[in-house]
């Protein structure tokens, strides 16, 4: 269980080093709650159900769909976003499960689980199969992150975590795609954007 003062987390269940808690206290510090735009605009094309959020951060995706409706899981590598994911979660008056986990040490996603998974910029190539497999038949993914321009104004720089033009396209081409954009947005910032379905 993760430290806590007084009343914190409940503990819904362990999976090894891993933990699914959920979220019981108050706390005064802000957490950013600003769901990405992409996923707001897009949430009419979401099948409802069952959502896993792929390094969630903070939680601001994961509570924003909670409030949503769905039933969302969520995962982080850092154990501090994961307990703000869960204040957030507490603070918005939903329940998500948000586990604490390295993606990059031998991490199964759920196989043929999710009706939906999303990621916001968070790039491992090799967690690629593993979204598609966990993803129901209909499912849909929803994914974000830098592409290669980004480079120019600012962080990440690293070529490893940013995409190649029409890489994210190229990613999910077995799949339905719903929308897709990509270049640099607001003079600030280049991504590409894709919700696609499963089929
Ligand atoms: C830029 S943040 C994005 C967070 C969230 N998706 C959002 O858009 O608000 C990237 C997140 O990836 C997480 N992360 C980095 N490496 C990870 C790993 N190996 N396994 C799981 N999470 C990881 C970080 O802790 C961080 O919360």
């Amino acid at each position: 269980m993760i430290g806590c003062k007084g009343e914190r987390f409940v503990v819904e269940r362990h999976l090894k080093d891993r933990h699914f808690l959920m979220s019981n206290t108050p706390r005064i510090r802000k957490i950013s709650s600003r769901p990405a735009q992409f996923l707001v605009d897009n949430i009419k094309l979401l099948p409802e159900g069952r959502v896993f959020d792929v390094a969630m951060g903070t939680g601001r995706n994961a509570v924003y769909l909670a409030k949503m409706g769905f039933n969302v899981e969520g995962v982080d590598i850092s154990s501090k976003a994961v307990s703000d994911a869960l204040e957030l979660a507490l603070k918005a008056g939903v329940a998500i499960r948000a586990e604490t986990a390295d993606l990059e040490a031998q991490y199964n996603i759920k196989r043929n689980s999710y009706d939906v998974i999303i990621c916001f910029y968070y790039l491992q190539r090799s967690l690629i199969a593993q979204i598609k497999d966990g993803l129901k038949e209909g499912g849909v993914v929803v994914y974000e992150t830098y592409i290669v321009d980004q480079a120019k104004f600012g962080r990440p720089k690293n070529s490893n975590y940013l995409l190649g033009h029409n890489e994210l396209l190229d990613m999910f081409r077995d799949f339905r795609c719903l929308h897709y954009s990509e270049g640099i947005m607001e003079d600030r910032k280049a991504i590409a954007s894709i919700v696609a379905e499963k089929v």
